[in-house]
């Protein structure tokens, strides 16, 4: 079979970095393999994102700019697929023309049949059907694994849609329903990920809280002890958390379980009480501090991260004020901040009060300025003690070095601690031979430099003590 170019142009969070290595996978059969030069490509797929304003207006100027390649070479075949497919399906070809193929988020397991299909027939498809069997879901996860380059972490969805409604939110509507996977599934696609070297899984849902509840599959907690039996696995993360959902259980489960890193994401959004009402959040900023404090308490050293939203309909500037006092009061080890844009059907959509754009970009930028103070001081608290990183690969960064004389000849490392930190080291003889590959390895590293969005030390003793596997 004649080998074919794919093209994927991934935008938006980690469960499209997930579906795209599926879409990648599923593909393969039909000869199709992964190419980074996008003009070589006999097939280009745009895989979308569709929570924010200005991800979807990324979406649009991408398929503009690929115009030009069409014209080029007529055989061309481009496709739009996730969260924008689902939201605008038929919409997009009127607006783009050039597009062969929009399909849902539901559609990825078909994606083989309508390709092949646009291939005989030259014709466009719009397939934005949605179904809540996860049995069509498995079946992609079940096509071989490309292994010609191993990495060290993946994604791994244990779980689709969303049955929460946040009134901001467009995910309920493009992702459909919550459905979970089955346990032992995950499980052995894991194992599967362990095989090639994969050593850290983080398990990927919308509000894995509520895992496998609504099938009375098993709770979340019960599935990351199946997880952590997995030989040759050493880490776990998860995300995202709804504080509504977060039990004690799963609190229990960062001081239980030994692979599961000590870190959560859990997105508060605002720091005022009347802003979470009416974001249909179903929890108060008292019970999100208690949250905190059973996490940090149970878990000392535990890392935690927020997603917050500036300027949403209605956030007056004493509201803003509760949000910065919560960041003071919580001292987040880092924080993802949006500015509120409206988003199709979303019942946020129609309150009234919308914020000024120019008041939301102030208030954005004060709320990251003041962040950017606690991530660096969590940072600098580090420095001197030694942390176990994970080692991803290779660094592309620069780091500075005492150790000038050499420097030219330094293997540069990046990985992260358990809580999810990047640190970045150097690798010499003084401290480890240096063809000693340590990607995959777990090196003990000592701290010296703290930035404000990374870290960088030496390994601390020689040989093959300094890392564990
Ligand atoms: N406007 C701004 N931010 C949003 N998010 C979700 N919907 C919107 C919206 N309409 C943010 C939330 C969520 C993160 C993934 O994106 O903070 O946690
Ligand atoms: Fe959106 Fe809320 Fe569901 Fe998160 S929990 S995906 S913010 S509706």
């Amino acid at each position: 079979m004649k080998t074919k170019c794919l093209y994927i142009n991934t935008i938006g969070c980690q469960m499209n970095v997930y579906d795209s290595e599926q879409i990648a996978k599923i593909l393969t059969p039909l000869g199709y393999k992964m190419n980074s030069s996008i003009e070589f490509a006999d097939l280009i797929i745009v895989n979308t994102c569709a929570i924010r304003e200005k991800a979807e207006q990324k979406v649009f100027s991408f398929l503009g700019r690929i115009a030009g390649l069409k014209r080029k070479k007529p055989g061309l075949i481009i496709g739009v697929g996730g969260c924008v497919a689902q939201q605008e399906g038929e919409r997009i070809l009127e607006r783009m023309p050039h597009v062969d193929l929009i399909f849902g988020t539901h559609a990825i397991c078909r994606l083989p049949y309508l390709i092949e299909k646009i291939e005989a027939e030259r014709c466009s498809i719009v397939d934005v059907e949605m179904s809540e069997a996860i049995e069509e879901f498995e079946s992609v996860i079940e096509s071989p694994l490309d292994k010609t380059d191993p990495k060290v972490t993946s994604f791994v969805t244990i779980m689709r849609g969303c049955d929460n409604f946040c009134t901001y939110c467009v995910v309920p509507h493009v992702r459909g329903r919550e459905t979970s996977r089955f346990p032992e599934s995950i499980a052995s696609e894991v194992r599967g990920l362990v095989k090639p070297g994969v050593r850290e899984v983080t398990l990927l849902g919308q509000n894995v809280n509520s895992y496998g509840k609504k099938e009375k599959l098993a709770s979340f907690t019960q599935l990351l002890a199946l997880v952590n039996e997995i030989d040759g696995l050493f880490r776990i993360r998860f995300t995202t958390s709804h504080p509504k959902d977060l039990s004690d259980d799963l609190i229990s489960a960062f001081k239980d379980l030994d692979k599961l890193c000590n870190h959560i994401h859990l997105p508060v959004q605002s720091g005022s009480n009347k802003i979470l009402k009416k974001m249909n959040r179903k929890y108060n900023k008292e019970l999100y501090l208690e949250k905190i404090d059973k996490l940090r308490n149970n878990c000392s050293g535990i890392a935690i991260t927020s997603d917050i939203i500036v300027g949403f309909p209605g956030e007056t500037r004493a509201d803003f004020e509760e949000t910065l006092d919560l960041i003071k009061e919580v001292e987040f080890d880092g924080i993802f901040a949006f500015k509120y844009s409206d988003r199709p059907n979303v019942p946020a959509a129609r309150f009234a009060n919308k914020i000024a754009e120019q008041e939301k970009k102030d208030r954005l930028q004060t709320l990251l300025n003041l962040q950017e103070y606690f991530t660096t001081k969590k940072n600098r608290a580090l420095v001197g003690s030694n942390e176990l990183i994970l080692v991803e690969g290779l660094s592309k960064k620069k780091v500075d070095s005492d150790d000038t004389q050499s420097k030219c000849q330094y293997v540069q490392w990046t990985g992260r601690t358990a809580t999810n930190k990047v640190v970045n080291f150097i690798q010499s003889e003084a401290t480890i031979p240096r063809d000693r590959i340590l990607k995959g390895k777990i090196v003990n590293v000592k701290i010296e430099k703290a930035y404000s969005h990374s870290l960088c030390g030496k390994p601390t003793l020689k040989g093959e003590q300094s890392y564990a596997a």
